[in-house]
């Protein structure tokens, strides 16, 4: 038996282009005797399209927007079955940021008891808000840079006392970043109060609530995280920034950073860094697969930056090329997060509703 498949891509998010990308390769590396294809458009404006089923990898990102494609209500998608010929077995959302990593559109698919691939509403929606997420870190003992958290309400109350009070707490350089984003969107690096008074208009452009953090010196360490309830770690890859820090060009226009993997790290620190990464999987509730990003200081201490429940996915992304040098190939990897949806969706069915 094939396993239907829907893919959601494209979306209303800063990151649709890289979506069309992403399901591009993904479609090319899936293998058409165990997949049969769905396509499901998500527009800029965020209307759901869906197109005829794929039989042949697609050439270009034009031809995964389906100007002629019906339009379906979200609510309308279906698990397929015996008799239900439109059904899916499982989604695969390959979206990011808001509407796609937060726990929204899984939320939606627990509504609609539809096995989905990467993590749960919790973990989405926790791991989206980097404020909540630290606090959760912070209770999980995972070594962290000092932070402080507002909403635009107290800024607006008093402005100098609140820049002050950052000074003290956290002095300079510092990160401003809204709560709620990803891509490096909104945030700043702050070495004096100018440049402070700068970021918090600029952040709370974003959302409304954002997060000041001590800014540190250090290398940038990543490493992937794979499973449920017991998740393995891939190999340790390291970013250089062809910048001041990894900001939005930098990621996706410059081309000047470079990924190095496997890192540059002792095996003590590889150990230790797993070992951090799996609390912070466990910690956050986590399921299918998360990329945790973590600081490593000149003295040799780690603190953990963040994860991103749904990382970049090309073949060329850091997440998909930590698990190449692993020994897990990209449609391994996509086959792999598949079946970790159908486990976790099974496992759900053993939990009983009445009393
Ligand atoms: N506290 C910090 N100290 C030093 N550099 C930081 C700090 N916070 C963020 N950065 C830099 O900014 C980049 C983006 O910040 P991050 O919190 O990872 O946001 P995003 O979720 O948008 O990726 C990091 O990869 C790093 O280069
Ligand atoms: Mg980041």
């Amino acid at each position: 038996m094939k396993t239907k498949l829907g893919l959601l891509y494209g979306g209303k998010s800063a990151e649709h282009e890289v979506s069309l990308q992403t399901a591009m390769a993904v479609i090319k590396a899936l293998d058409l005797e165990k997949f049969d294809i769905y396509p499901i458009y998500i527009t800029k404006e965020g209307a759901w399209v869906k197109g005829p089923q794929l039989t042949a990898p697609v050439e270009n990102v034009e031809e995964l927007a389906f100007p002629n494609g019906s339009q379906v209500a979200p609510l309308s998608l279906q698990k397929a079955n015996e008799t239900n010929e439109d059904g899916y077995d499982v989604l695969f959302p390959l979206l990011h940021g808001p509407n796609g990593e937060d726990g929204t559109v899984q939320g939606m698919f627990e509504l609609l008891n539809l096995p989905y691939v990467g993590n749960g509403v919790l973990a989405s929606s926790a791991g989206m808000d980097k404020v909540i997420m630290k606090n959760i870190f912070a209770q999980a003992g995972l070594p962290q840079v000092k932070y402080t958290w507002l909403i635009r309400s107290e800024w607006e109350a008093n402005r100098e006392e609140v820049y002050n009070q950052v000074e003290a707490e956290l002095g300079y350089p510092n990160f401003v970043k809204p709560a709620n984003l990803g891509s490096s969107v909104g945030i700043s690096k702050c070495s004096n109060r100018e440049e402070l008074e700068k970021a918090f208009v600029e952040a709370f452009q974003f959302d409304r609530k954002i997060i000041i953090e001590e800014g540190v010196t250090a290398r940038e360490i990543e490493i992937g995280v794979l499973g449920n309830d017991h998740p393995a770690c891939s190999v340790a890859g390291e970013i250089i920034s062809g910048k001041d820090f990894y900001d939005y060009t930098a990621k996706y226009t410059d081309g000047k950073s470079t990924m190095v993997i496997p890192g540059d790290v002792t095996e003590e620190q590889y150990a230790e860094l797993s070992k951090m990464a799996i609390t912070a999987f466990k910690s956050l509730d986590c399921s299918g697969l998360v990329r945790a990003d973590f600081f490593l200081t000149k003295e040799g201490d780690f603190y953990i930056n963040e994860v991103n429940t749904m990382p970049g996915f090309t073949p060329f992304s850091m997440f998909p090329l930590l698990w190449k040098h692993t020994g897990v190939e990209y449609p391994v990897l996509i086959e792999k997060l598949v079946q970790l949806a159908q486990e976790r969706y099974e496992e759900k069915q053993k939990i009983k509703y009445t009393v």
